[in-house]
C-alpha cells in the first residue's frame, strides 16, 4: 500500500493509496457517505458506499466527526464532476483522534468569531487558498530579485532610527536604552546598496497606527528593494515589471486557489507592464473633475481618492511627484520643482488602495542634514545614515512593497486581515 498526500494522487490512478487527513465536512445517506478530506496539500472527496465495505467501515465513516483526523485508504479514480479531477474509493478508515464539536460549522459565522477562532478558521478552503496564493507571491518575489541580481539583505527588527515619522513607532527598552520595533528597513538597505550594488528585504514591519480599515495591519511583511546607481525612472520600470511578475505567477500557478476565491481572473490579466504614470497636480485636476470639491493642493489622498483615480485604468496606477511636505525627510527634490519630490505611490486597481511607495533618495550630505534637522529629528541618531552621502555617495532609488495588500488585491479579498496567518490588528494580540 503507498502512502502519498492529496496534490501527488494523479500519480496512483486505479491504485490504493492510503493519505493523512482532516475530514473537513461530512453527507451520508443509509448507503453512501462522502467525505470531504482535506490534508494541507489539497482537497479531494472520498466516497464510502455501504455495500462495497465491510459493514464496520461504514459505521466509522457515519461516526467520524469534522476536523477528526483519520488514515484513509482507498483507490483513486479519476472524477470529471470534481473540480479537483481525482475522487477516492474508501475502503478501510483509521482513526487517530476524533475531534469533538469543532467550533467552525458548516453553516456562517460572524468576522469577529471566525478572527477569535483564527487559529482553527485557517483550514478553511478559502483561507487555504489565500496562504498559497500568499505563497506564490512570496516565492516569486525571491525568483524575480535572484534573476535580476539583486542580493537578499536583512536590516535589524529592533533599531535606533526612524525612518517613516516618530509618531507611528513601537516603543520598547533595549537594556537601559530606548529602542523601536522597526517601521521600514529602508535606511539599513540603503547602507546595503552602497555595499551590494542591488539589494531587497523581505520582512516583518510594526506600526503603531490606531487605523482601523481594510488596509492596515498593525505587523505587516514588506518587501523593500534598493538599487545604487539608481535614478526615479528606472525604479519605476523595476516596480512595474516585479508587479506584473508577480500577478502573472499567481495565474500560472494558482490557478484552483484563484477560483476557491472566484477571482475574476480576466482583470488580472490585463496586468502587464508598463503601467501609467500620473502626477500628483493631475491626480488633483482629475479628483475636482470627479466631484471632490474640497482637496486642495498640498492634502494627502484617503481611500476614498485613490480608489476613484484608480477606476479611470485597468492596471496599478503610478502617482508621481507628491508635495514635498507630505513626504518623509529622506526623498529627493524634483530638479526643478522644489515642493515636490521624486517619488511614486502604485495604487492598485478596485479599491485596493497604495500598495507600493518608494522615491529617489537625497544623496547629498548638506541637503539631508537640513531635511533631518527640519523634520525634528536627532541629528546623532542619523549619524551612519549620513556617512553614506560621506563616502562615495550615489545616486540611488527604492521602494516598499506592502505583501498583505498586494494578496488582498491579487486574491481579490475584501480585507488585508484574511491575508497574513495571524493578523495583529488595532483590537487583536490574540490568537
Ligand atoms: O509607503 P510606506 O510607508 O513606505 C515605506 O515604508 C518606505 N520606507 C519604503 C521604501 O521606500 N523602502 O509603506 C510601503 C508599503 C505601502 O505602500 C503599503 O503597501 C504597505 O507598505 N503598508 C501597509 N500595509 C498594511 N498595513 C499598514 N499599516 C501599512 N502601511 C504601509
Ligand atoms: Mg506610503
Amino acid at each position: 500500500m503507498t502512502k502519498t498526500t492529496i496534490s501527488e494522487v494523479y500519480q496512483y490512478v486505479d491504485q490504493e493509496v492510503t493519505i493523512g487527513a482532516w475530514l473537513a465536512n461530512k453527507r451520508s445517506s443509509g448507503k453512501i457517505a462522502f467525505l470531504q478530506l482535506r490534508d494541507g496539500t489539497g482537497f479531494i472527496q472520498g466516497v464510502v458506499v455501504k455495500s462495497e465495505v465491510e459493514e464496520e467501515v461504514f459505521q466509522l465513516a457515519k461516526a467520524i466527526t469534522q476536523e477528526s483526523s483519520i488514515y484513509v485508504t482507498g483507490k483513486v479514480q479519476k472524477d470529471e464532476r470534481s473540480p479537483f479531477g481525482y475522487e477516492l474509493s474508501v475502503n478501510k478508515i483509521e482513526v487517530i483522534q476524533q475531534a469533538v464539536d469543532y467550533p467552525i460549522t458548516p453553516k456562517k459565522h460572524g468576522t469577529e468569531f471566525l478572527m477569535d477562532h483564527r487559529h482553527l478558521w485557517l483550514r478553511a478552503r478559502r483561507q487555504h487558498a489565500m496562504m498559497k496564493i500568499r505563497n506564490e507571491i512570496i516565492r516569486a518575489t525571491y525568483e524575480f530579485f535572484n534573476e535580476h541580481g539583486f542580493v537578499k539583505v536583512d536590516p535589524p527588527i529592533l533599531t535606533g532610527s526612524a525612518p517613516e515619522g516618530t509618531t507611528e513607532l513601537f516603543h520598547t527598552k533595549y537594556f537601559d536604552e530606548d529602542a523601536f520595533l522597526s517601521q521600514s528597513g529602508q535606511l539599513y538597505m540603503e547602507a546595503a546598496a552602497m555595499a551590494l550594488g542591488k539589494v531587497f528585504s523581505f520582512g516583518p514591519t510594526f506600526r503603531a497606527e490606531k487605523s482601523k480599515t481594510r488596509r492596515h495591519l498593525i505587523e505587516f511583511w514588506m518587501i523593500e528593494p534598493e538599487m545604487a546607481f539608481c535614478k526615479f525612472e528606472d525604479s519605476l520600470v523595476i516596480q512595474e515589471e516585479y508587479v506584473s511578475y508577480l500577478v502573472q505567477a499567481v495565474l500560472k500557478n494558482c490557478n484552483l486557489e484563484l477560483q476557491t476565491l472566484g477571482r475574476d481572473i480576466s482583470k488580472l490579466e490585463k496586468i502587464k507592464a508598463p503601467f501609467p504614470r500620473i502626477t500628483y497636480d493631475d491626480a488633483i485636476k482629475r479628483l475636482h473633475e470627479k466631484g471632490f470639491n474640497d482637496i486642495e493642493w498640498g492634502d494627502d489622498f484617503g481611500a476614498p481618492h485613490e480608489t476613484v483615480i484608480a477606476e479611470s485604468f485597468d492596471k496599478p496606477v503610478f502617482i508621481t511627484h507628491y508635495p514635498t511636505s507630505l513626504k518623509p525627510f529622506y526623498m529627493e527634490p524634483h530638479p526643478e520643482r522644489d515642493e515636490v519630490v521624486l517619488c511614486a505611490d502604485l495604487i492598485a486597481p478596485e479599491g485596493y488602495g497604495e500598495i507600493i511607495g518608494g522615491s529617489e533618495r537625497i544623496y547629498d550630505y548638506d541637503l539631508l542634514k537640513k531635511r533631518i534637522q527640519e523634520h525634528g529629528l536627532d541629528v546623532d541618531a542619523y549619524k551612519w545614515y549620513l556617512d553614506l552621502r560621506q563616502y562615495g555617495a550615489v545616486p540611488h532609488s527604492g521602494f516598499g512593497l506592502g505583501l498583505e495588500r498586494t494578496v488582498a488585491w491579487i486574491s481579490g479579498v475584501e480585507h488585508v486581515r484574511e491575508t497574513i496567518p495571524f493578523p495583529r490588528l488595532l483590537n487583536r494580540l490574540y490568537p
